[in-house]
């Protein structure tokens, strides 16, 4: 300590910020006048408990400091008195009560940053750190005198200035309508002591009377078939509940070109679907709300992500345009407002949706970006969501390219002879003997597999009623490496002599799964045409960024969270890739969305991000027609599989030899039968 001019030396840990302050300053006046992360919600009344510090004593040789326990004032009344839902434990110090009297070191726990690292639990939010574009400031108003120019607004304008000079609040007022009807009521409940959000560091959002130190976000990723939320505390970043329910649009198409195709047909259709998912945005924030018992008036930002079509449905804009050449966004930028303009009644919530990336890529996809973030790393990083169509995204730090390929529903479920969703009952693992052929099976809703003790107990309720995505997915690779199918993709009707698994199904041959379940040959082709989409898709995309491997896979949604990434390969949906490095990512549009939830500096990003990738038409381009015929083939036609071959033995390729001759046969036959072109799915989205 400087006796001279009594100042003081304080450095603050883990962030190392040091500075000298006169003595008498407070530990939280320290931390903003040298720009130490510390958080105060009450403005340092002692109320709110979030500035808590620990002090460390000693020799520190590192900062040239001699830091002791008379360095800092007595545990005063503020603290004995202090009753917060933070307890202050044994050696900590509330940091606008305790007071620098000499050099000492600071220590600030993550719980008491401003930006503190998230709590990780159920949704990835991995290097997150938590910076919600909402905070939280306690104020007292002085009264309005009688005769007093100042209005109640322009008072509290005034008193967050003074209070809470760091906050940043515009030069002129700026209140949202509905905190403005709120405003005198809560002054008078509060006796003028309030506490009012401030939305990006300029717009009054929400006031309430008295102290109030938590407030929450939801954040939603309304998908074509399902609509899933996860509820956040803003301070913390925790996920306080989770809940999703059926997209109701369904009713008017399963698929997002039939509910843009209802729309094109019946006048009027747009605003019934803008009322069917805005009743559910609402059902489901309600539910959100109750099953963690807070209270509505305490959410006070919604975040959402969705496809293109759904963005447009949601914001009432009309989706037509999507549905058709160039398929034209209304916009491609980020959408802020308020909560009740999407139906949704939380009347002090803000609304914020991410950006669309092209006619076909939308804010699910940038959700996915900014949850996987491919753009912070050196690796080529492949990003697959699968669903009626695959989205793609390619690059690194230095770029980003993106796609959309029309896979169609196959690889959920539909256009298969037995398929059905994923849910409980439907077959999801598959394993086939080598030599006899025989399947081991395993279905959603159960752990024990076919061959095992048990099995018939444990089966829902339902029975084994069909085979989801991965299921099929696993059947059709199981059967390509125990040579039942072909790499042409033909069922190799030559096994009905040595199974009766193997059965003639008109002109071509089909495999008994279970009971009456079967994979088709039409089947296989439905599962070839998709996965021929998606790989040229990628391919397409590689082409473009000049790269001819990928370091790592990625995929995404529900169909990405089931599939065996070593099945992906074999089957060749994705390019070849070391297998321990395709991955699945969960649903990262809506982890994507949390992070925009949580944090102004993502949502920063994910817009520079999103403005910057470079959008490939797949429709247009000559090259994907190409990529798609040889992708046709298992895993590949022509491409080589090196990586997968190293970790899996895949089949000689049928061409060589008699045996060869006698298969290409027997292909042409199937293939003559039941073959599709391209142009079947071309122009779906
Ligand atoms: Fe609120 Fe210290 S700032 S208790």
């Amino acid at each position: 300590m400087n006796a001279a001019n009594e100042h003081a030396s304080v450095v603050f840990t883990p962030s190392g910020l040091r500075g000298e302050v006169l003595a008498g300053t407070t530990v939280l006046e320290a931390a903003r006048a040298i720009g130490a992360d510390l958080d105060s919600v009450c403005g340092g009344r002692g109320i709110c408990g979030r500035c808590q510090v620990e002090p460390t004593f000693g020799e520190f040789a590192k900062h040239a400091i001699t830091s002791t326990t008379q360095h800092l004032s007595a545990v005063g009344p503020t603290e004995q008195d202090y009753r917060g839902r933070r307890p202050l434990a044994t050696g900590m110090r509330l940091g606008c009560a305790a007071r620098i009297l000499g050099d000492v070191v600071i220590d600030v726990p993550p719980a008491s940053q401003i930006h503190r690292p998230v709590i990780r639990k159920g949704v990835d939010l991995t290097d997150l750190v938590i910076d919600p574009i909402v905070h939280l400031y306690y104020v007292d108003i002085p009264s309005s005198d009688l005769g007093g120019d100042r209005s109640d607004l322009r008072l509290l304008h005034d008193a967050l200035s003074e209070q809470w000079p760091a906050c940043g609040i515009a030069a002129e007022p700026q209140i949202r309508r509905s905190a403005l009807v709120a405003l005198q009521p809560a002054l008078a409940r509060g006796r003028r002591s309030i506490t009012v959000a401030v939305h990006g560091g300029d717009e009054i959002t929400a006031v309430w009377p008295g102290f109030v130190d938590t407030v929450y976000g939801i954040a939603i990723d309304v998908g074509s078939t399902t609509v899933a939320g996860h509820l956040c505390d803003l301070a913390t970043g925790e996920v306080l509940a989770s809940a999703g329910l059926m997209n109701p649009q369904i009713r008017f198409g399963e698929d997002l070109m039939s509910r843009v195709s209802y729309v094109m047909m019946n006048p009027g259709g747009d605003v019934e679907l803008t009322k069917a998912i805005r009743n559910a945005l609402k059902d489901l924030t309600t539910q959100l709300v109750a099953a963690a018992h807070i209270d509505p008036e305490h959410v006070v930002d919604l975040v959402l992500v969705g496809n293109p079509i759904m963005h447009h449905i949601i914001l009432g804009i009309d989706p037509t345009p999507l549905g058709v050449a160039p398929f034209a966004l209304a916009t491609d930028l980020a959408v802020s407002g308020v909560a009740g303009e999407v139906g949704v009644m939380l009347r002090n919530s803000s609304l914020y949706i991410l950006p669309c990336i092209a006619g076909h890529v939308g804010a699910d996809t940038a959700g996915a970006v900014l949850a996987v973030g491919p753009h912070r790393g050196d690796d080529n990083v492949l990003l697959i969501d699968v669903g009626t169509n695959a989205e793609i995204v390619l690059g690194n730090r230095r770029g980003l390219l993106a796609a959309s390929s029309p896979t169609g529903p196959a690889f959920e479920g539909a256009q298969i002879s037995s398929g059905q969703r994923a849910t409980p009952g439907a077959i999801e693992r598959v394993r086939i003997d080598r030599e006899t052929f025989e399947p081991r099976i395993k279905v959603i809703g159960s752990d024990t597999w076919s061959d095992e003790a048990g099995f018939a107990e444990a089966l829902p309720t339902a029975g084994v009623t069909g085979v989801c995505g991965s299921g099929i997915i696993e059947a059709i690779a199981e059967l390509f490496l125990a040579g039942v199918i072909r790499a042409d993709g033909t069922i190799d009707g030559a096994c009905a002599d040595r199974t009766t698994r193997v059965v003639a199904d008109g002109r071509t041959f089909a495999y008994v799964l279970y009971d009456d379940i079967r994979v088709t040959q039409t089947d296989v082709r439905a599962i070839q045409l998709a996965k021929g989409a998606l790989y040229a898709g990628a391919r397409l995309l590689m082409d473009r960024a000049g790269l001819d491997h990928v370091d790592a896979v990625k995929l995404a949604g529900a169909f990405g969270s089931h599939i065996d990434p070593v099945y992906a390969l074999v089957l060749g949906l994705v390019p070849d890739c070391d297998p321990t490095r395709v991955t699945s990512v969960g649903n990262a549009a809506g982890s994507g969305a949390v992070r925009a939830l949580l944090s102004a500096a993502a949502r920063s990003e994910i817009e520079r991000v999103a403005r910057e990738i470079t959008k490939v038409e797949t429709a247009v381009e000559p090259a994907f027609q190409h990529h798609f015929v040889g992708a046709m083939g298992i895993p590949h036609a022509t491409d080589p599989y090196a990586h997968l071959a190293s970790v899996v033995t895949l089949p000689a390729r049928a061409g060589t030899g008699p045996e060869g001759a006698r298969h290409r046969r027997r292909s042409r036959l199937a293939t003559a039968t039941t073959s599709t072109s391209t142009a079947d799915i071309e122009g779906a989205p």
